[in-house]
């Protein structure tokens, strides 16, 4: 007779450690899934987004661009509506941020009928002259970004906001 018997006292303890082991895999799967989700999502798609705007419609005259997009905030994911100001420059197209560089309210096109061909901030009545320059003496202490710009299919595409290369 073999002396490698396992005894009761063996048994239940191999066995209570092996379901409690599964059971602890069980709950703490879902939880490490959880914590490190982003991280697993795939990420498709470049950073620019199309607008309803043709590039054949855009004139010198600054109009108001709606940018639709889908923003995944880690587990969050929310529809976001931006907003860009599009002109054309010659043959540049150019996007500009509405957002102003004072505190951040949303700047208009000739929105202060006392101050034409400029952009106007109504927080504190902050100016920009038309390529985005801030006019000296009013709040703002830089020019309005720029948004990159393409051409797809004959559609507007705005990407990311960068440093306006528009002021000398
Ligand atoms: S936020 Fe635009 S002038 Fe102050």
């Amino acid at each position: 007779m073999s002396n490698n018997r396992v005894s009761r006292r063996q048994f239940l303890s191999y066995t209570l450690t092996g379901v409690g082991g599964f059971m602890a895999a069980g709950m703490l799967m879902p939880m490490v899934r959880f914590a490190i989700d982003p991280v697993l999502q795939k990420h498709g798609g470049g950073d620019f987004v199309q607008t309803e705007h043709k590039i054949a419609d855009i004139t010198d005259k600054p109009v108001k661009v709606d940018l639709k997009f889908e923003q995944v905030d880690a587990w969050y994911k929310s529809d976001v509506t931006n907003v860009a100001w599009v002109f054309k420059e010659g043959d540049q197209i150019v996007a500009l941020s509405p957002v102003c560089k004072h505190l951040g309210c949303m700047v208009g096109w000739e929105e202060d009928s006392s101050h034409p061909n400029q952009f106007f901030c109504p927080c504190h009545a902050g100016r920009y002259e038309k390529n985005g320059k801030n006019v000296p003496g009013t709040p703002p202490t830089g020019p309005l970004d720029e948004y990159e710009v393409q051409e797809k299919n004959g559609f507007l595409w705005l990407g990311p906001t960068k440093a306006n290369t528009l002021v000398k």
